[in-house]
């Protein structure tokens, strides 16, 4: 699927229902996510993560964050507590445009759209910290993971500290995912992106994975140094995911 496609869809989750599309509890589905509670979980998060940050050692500076794949800022903001400056990127502009609507009080938060399978809007070596949840694993290709995981390295500062959630393993029986791809074929026909979420139940949200051998070796190329990979506690099910803490 191009990255085109992938935007639409993203624009059109951004659109429908942005809160259940970033955190898929089906009790939340059509709206239902109570917007306070949504970013508490954020805040939660963040704190843990930068509890470990303490035991980890890095990032040694506290300048500049990056929050790939921000959403409406869920991350972006609880992250900016602790740096002086935070970028929030997206693919979507619809998500974007919320982004900015509901961090305004969070003057240290810039968010982007960026539409590129790389992140070339950024230098080399100028993040402190890159967090990403949730993010890559709704990749449709896996060359686009492996091209952002390399990117990540490139924009991250010596001394900084990358993590990012991927999946490792994705059971045969998850991989043929008939809503998502429905939905695509009744989009391409034509059919209102609302009538199917609404009535038919059916999303474009897609799962992909990489094996952590893979990712290893991919660190390793790009000359990052790994600290530490996690399982996942977020995921119980015989979906499985790591968390890769990377410095360099
Ligand atoms: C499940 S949401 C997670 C949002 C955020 N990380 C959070 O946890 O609150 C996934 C986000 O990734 C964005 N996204 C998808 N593909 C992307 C890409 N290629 N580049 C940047 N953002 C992307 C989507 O637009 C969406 O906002």
């Amino acid at each position: 699927m191009s990255l085109r496609r992938q935007k639409a869809e993203w624009e059109e989750l951004g659109n429908m229902d942005p809160y259940w599309a970033i955190l898929a509890d089906p009790k939340r589905k059509f709206g239902k996510w109570n917007i306070g509670e949504f970013f508490t979980v954020g805040d939660q998060e963040i704190r843990k993560v930068m509890e470990s940050t303490m035991h980890l050692g890095y990032p040694l500076g506290r300048e500049l964050a990056l929050d790939f794949g921000c959403g409406v800022g869920r991350l972006t903001r609880a992250l900016a507590m602790h740096f002086r400056q935070c970028y929030g990127v997206d693919i979507s502009e619809s998500m974007v445009a919320k982004a900015r609507e509901l961090n305004g009080s969070f003057p240290n938060c810039t968010f982007f759209v960026n539409a590129e399978e790389n992140l070339h809007l950024f230098p080399d070596n100028c993040f402190d910290m890159i967090y990403t949840n949730l993010v890559l694993q709704h990749l449709p290709r896996k060359s686009t993971i492996r091209s952002y995981i390399s990117e990540f390295v490139r924009t991250l500062k010596q001394n900084g500290l990358l993590i990012f959630q991927l999946l490792s393993y994705i059971p045969v029986r998850n991989r043929l995912q008939p809503r998502r791809r429905l939905y695509a074929l009744l989009r391409t026909l034509g059919i209102n992106e609302r009538f199917l979420y609404e009535r038919l139940g059916l999303h474009p949200l897609g799962i992909n994975f990489i094996c952590p051998d893979d990712v290893l070796a991919l660190l390793n190329k790009t000359g990052a140094k790994v600290l530490r990979v996690e399982v996942d506690p977020n995921f119980v099910s015989s979906i499985r995911s790591r968390i890769y803490c990377v410095t360099k």
